[in-house]
């Protein structure tokens, strides 16, 4: 199973510093917008939160800020993302953070228990994402949210000219943005909406802040309604 390093030839570190970097502009004022009107009503005031792939745990933190009696889990299958997470500064009740392949170990919860899912710039990477999703499905609570955000597919020239302009990929950009389009650019919003309603999970909200990336506000299907 190709790791997200070994598709897009970054290191660890080199990852880890990306998605630090680039965290403010990927979770800002316009992202909590949206989750404030479509994911926060839906949550109970303590609620039981799991980010997947996730990161250096940025989100997390700040999503605990927000709702400080949350209690939080993030799993991630790098050690420097996870390692990065524990160092934070956690306010709430209890910050778990695990390093675990959501492709091979089921996660280590019982059935129902979250509130709140979140997996943001990972599906698109695992070889099958349905029994992730089928996971997911297993561990939400009646009504509670899965919150998926992931790279939708976009022209070729859009997407070049996207890693020249803003990733500042350097003299390799074409090479490099060539191997990388493949990986970012696999499914359309409609593949993620058909994948989701495979899952069971009904989409209540879907929003798009960059032209990159897609976000789904969903519930499981026997919540519809609800
Ligand atoms: C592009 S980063 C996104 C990190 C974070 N969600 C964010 O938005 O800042 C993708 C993350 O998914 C993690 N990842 C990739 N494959 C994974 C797997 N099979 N199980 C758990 N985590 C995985 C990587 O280690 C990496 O931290």
């Amino acid at each position: 199973m190709p790791t997200h390093q070994s598709l897009t030839g970054s290191s660890d570190e080199d990852l880890l510093q990306r998605m630090v970097a680039t965290h403010a502009d990927r979770y800002g004022d316009d992202y909590w917008a949206i989750f404030n009107a479509h994911v926060s009503s839906r949550l109970p005031r303590d609620p039981v939160a799991m980010d997947l792939g996730c990161g250096p745990g940025l989100f997390l933190h700040d999503f605990q800020k927000r709702h400080p009696s949350a209690t939080v889990y993030g799993y991630d299958v790098t050690p420097a993302m996870v390692a990065h997470a524990r160092q934070l500064s956690w306010a709430g009740p209890t910050a778990t953070f695990a390093v675990h392949d959501l492709t091979t170990q089921p996660l280590p919860h019982a059935a129902g228990v979250a509130h709140l899912v979140s997996m943001s710039s990972v599906l698109h990477v695992l070889d099958e994402p349905l029994p992730v999703l089928a996971e997911i499905r297993r561990v939400l609570a009646p009504g509670g949210v899965f919150l998926l955000q992931d790279w939708i597919r976009q022209p070729l020239s859009t997407y070049l000219a996207w890693r020249r302009d803003a990733m500042g990929d350097g003299p390799d950009a074409v090479r490099r943005g060539f191997r990388l389009f493949a990986v970012h650019n696999k499914y359309t919003p409609l593949d993620w909406r058909w994948l989701l309603a495979e899952a069971g999970l009904v989409i209540r909200h879907e929003a798009q802040l960059r032209a990159s990336h897609r976000i789904f506000v969903t519930t499981p299907a026997a919540a519809v309604g609800t």
